[in-house]
């Protein structure tokens, strides 16, 4: 029967990591996958986290179906660490939201809303590059995925200009995606300044924003901080779409844990969106896992949690931070003649090396050294046991 289904190839990330396991040298690398580990290179489960599982377990909740749009103390708590509690969003009680199966789940039901209902067209513009993962998530929701420039690979720095002519010739009303913050695969933000610049031409132009939030805290160690571009373009008026996970910023990967929401412009209009999410993710998965959402929502509204937590998250941005500073500083010392500084001037998760495809084959094949096909590496994979052997592997292909 399935004689016409051609072997596809393996995914430019996950791909990765299927890779790195039938790697059998001992001093094997990922740093494929954005996923965060400790210093001895092993996942890891934040005490926060492990704190509010045992609450959640010891409180002996049943396991009966959550509601269709998820865990309400979750999704409620979740809106307030995105917009923040001043919002006018939050206190006009204007957010229309669901839970999600993380954050691609959320990009999914935005996808399909956009699809179903966005009056202006069906068209999306992502930047050039983004997550791999964008273009098959919104290709696949129906919508026509177009591309608005973003790096620039001379400077290895941000195309600011570029970015703003392309989002001037876009069609007015177009729908955009912008990372919200630690840009995902580049590291690679637009300044507080350029936001408010950016904000300025989506509104001249009547664009719909659609924000990715998918490192928040990760960033700058700071959850309000990395939420400045959302909460700007929301002061400013906009509507938008957001979309949020805490696989990241809580190290709940496989929990699945997420939101998508909608900044509406009254209690009225919230409603009405409220009923056609409900509408679109019955048929997709009747209604999201409970587990992950009720860990997340016992950090969120505990106070003394909360605050443990955002200490944490700090810990794994500062982490993250020191391993650039030591990436850099082990090139620097081999003698590497290239400049290393974008290592420690990028931020989040990723450093965008600059590296091509060949160098990036070279490094899985003859050091073991796995990460995308985009040189990009994550830097939550390095540690002070491998940085030294990681630094050497670059530096033999780089020079
Ligand atoms: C990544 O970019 O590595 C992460 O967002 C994980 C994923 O699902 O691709």
């Amino acid at each position: 029967t399935w004689s016409n289904v051609p072997q596809g190839p393996p995914d430019a990330i996950l791909g990765i990591t299927e890779a790195y396991k039938a790697d059998s040298f001992s001093e094997k690398i990922n740093l494929g996958v954005g996923a965060y580990r400790d210093d001895k290179g092993k996942p890891y489960v934040l005490p926060s986290v492990r704190t509010a599982e045992e609450k959640v377990i010891s409180s002996q909740m049943d396991k009966e179906y959550a509601g269709i749009t998820g865990v309400p103390a979750f999704t409620k708590a979740a809106a307030v660490l995105a917009y923040g509690a001043d919002s006018a969003v939050i206190k006009e009680d204007r957010v229309a939201i669901t839970q999600s199966i993380s954050g691609t789940g959320a990009l999914r039901i935005g996808g399909a809303f956009l699809e179903r209902f966005y009056p202006h067209g069906k068209s999306i513009y992502i930047p050039t590059p983004s997550w791999a993962n964008h273009k098959a998530v919104f290709g696949d929701s129906g919508l026509e995925v177009k591309q608005y420039k973003y790096y620039n690979k001379d400077t290895i720095g941000l195309d600011f200009d570029g970015m703003v002519a392309d989002l001037k010739a876009a069609p007015n009303k177009s729908i955009i995606l912008l990372h919200a913050c630690a840009h995902n695969p580049t590291g690679i933000d637009p300044t507080p300044e350029q936001w408010q610049q950016i904000s300025q031409v989506v509104k001249e132009k009547e664009h719909y924003p659609f924000f990715d939030m998918a490192y928040q805290g990760f960033a700058s160690g700071d959850t309000d901080r990395d939420a400045y571009p959302v909460r700007l373009f929301i002061e400013q008026g906009h509507g938008l779409i957001l979309s949020q996970s805490f696989a990241k910023n809580m190290g709940l990967y496989g929990e699945r844990v997420g939101a998508f929401s909608i900044a509406c412009e009254s209690t009225e209009e919230k409603k009405r969106l409220d009923s056609q999410i409900k509408i679109l993710v019955r048929p997709l998965y009747s209604n999201p896992p409970v587990h992950g959402a009720r860990i997340a929502s016992t950090i969120l509204n505990d106070p003394a949690l909360n605050k443990q937590w955002l200490g944490e998250v700090k810990g794994m941005a500062d982490r993250i931070i020191e391993m650039r500073a030591l990436l850099k500083k082990n090139l620097e010392e081999l003698g590497s003649k290239q400049n290393w500084d974008h290592i420690t001037n990028q931020i989040g998760m990723f450093a965008y090396t600059g590296l091509k495809a060949e160098q990036m084959d070279k490094l899985a094949k003859e050091h073991s050294v796995y990460a995308t096909k985009d040189g990009r590496i994550s830097v939550a994979g390095i540690t002070s046991g491998n940085v030294k052997r990681l630094a050497e592997s670059i530096f033999k292909i780089t020079g």
